[in-house]
């Protein structure tokens, strides 16, 4: 089987600083993948060696089978990259910055089913700059889905997000799952990962220190001999794992 995404042995440094080490991971066809870690986890910068943006010191990346060398144009035709707020133009309206952005693609979904399925409908003609950051939130996942892509990178979709807001965009993602749409998410929170995620990556300082479901991880990494009413959560994981303070997080 072509897994959608396939990274093997990964390294970035900047100067003598190493941000990404040594990190293999897959995704399956229709996967939902998490990257949990903290802030300087290395969590963008693995995103943008993925998404094409930036240039690996070593290691082998893989979409589709294929490698952005050979084959660049076919894989921006089938990934959606969300994009961070200050990349937008905030006179636009949504419904401009989506034609905008299905303009560099021959194949586009209609705008109109695109914003049904992000909840904004009623907000096509409003300018950006005039939108909630959850309602923003949106306009940037519809605009990574404009092309309609078979795999999506989503660095963080709902940082800064109240919790509403935040639920609202888990249940885009999970339309999209249901879709069959692989998606490739980092988070730092835990929950988010434990919900949307088939599998888990956990990061910290550039290498992974745990991978699996989050079934296997409580099993694995919450303290098993523990003789407590509570059960373990990915949080005891991930603080089992790294010593961190949950503040730090
Ligand atoms: N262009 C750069 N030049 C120098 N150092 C960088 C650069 N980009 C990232 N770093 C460093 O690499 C480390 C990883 O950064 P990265 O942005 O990948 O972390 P992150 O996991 O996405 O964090 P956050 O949760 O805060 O978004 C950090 O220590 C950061 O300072
Ligand atoms: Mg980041």
């Amino acid at each position: 089987m072509t897994y959608l995404i396939e990274v093997k042995n990964l390294s970035k440094s900047f100067r003598s600083f190493e941000a990404v080490k040594d990190l293999s991971l897959h995704v399956e066809q229709g996967e939902c993948l998490a990257i949990l870690g903290p802030n300087g986890a290395g969590k963008t910068t693995t995103f943008e060696m993925l998404e094409g943006l930036l240039k690996p010191d070593s290691g082998e990346i893989l979409l589709f089978g294929k490698t952005w060398d050979k084959d660049r144009s076919e894989i921006l035709s089938r990934i959606g990259v969300q994009l961070q707020e200050t990349s937008l133009y905030k006179r636009f309206t949504v419904r401009e910055t989506l034609e905008l952005f299905g303009s560099f693609y021959k194949q586009r979904k209609p705008i109109k089913e695109l914003l049904e399925l992000v909840d904004l409908s009623d907000k096509m003609d409003v300018e950006l700059r005039k939108l909630s950051g959850g309602q923003k939130q949106r306009v940037y996942i519809a605009a990574a889905l404009i092309n309609d892509p078979e795999l999506i990178f989503l660095d963080e979709p709902t940082t800064g997000l109240d919790p509403l807001a935040r639920r609202g965009v888990w249940n885009i993602i999970n339309n999209l799952k249901k879709e069959g749409v692989g998606i490739l998410l980092s988070t730092h929170h835990m929950e988010e990962a434990e919900y949307l995620a088939s599998r888990i990556v956990i990061l910290d300082s550039g290498k992974i220190i745990a991978q699996g479901t989050s079934k296997e991880l409580i099993e694995k990494f919450s303290g098993g001999e523990k003789v407590t009413v509570r059960h373990g959560t990915l949080e005891d994981v991930f603080l089992n794992l790294t010593g961190k303070e949950l503040a730090n997080v």
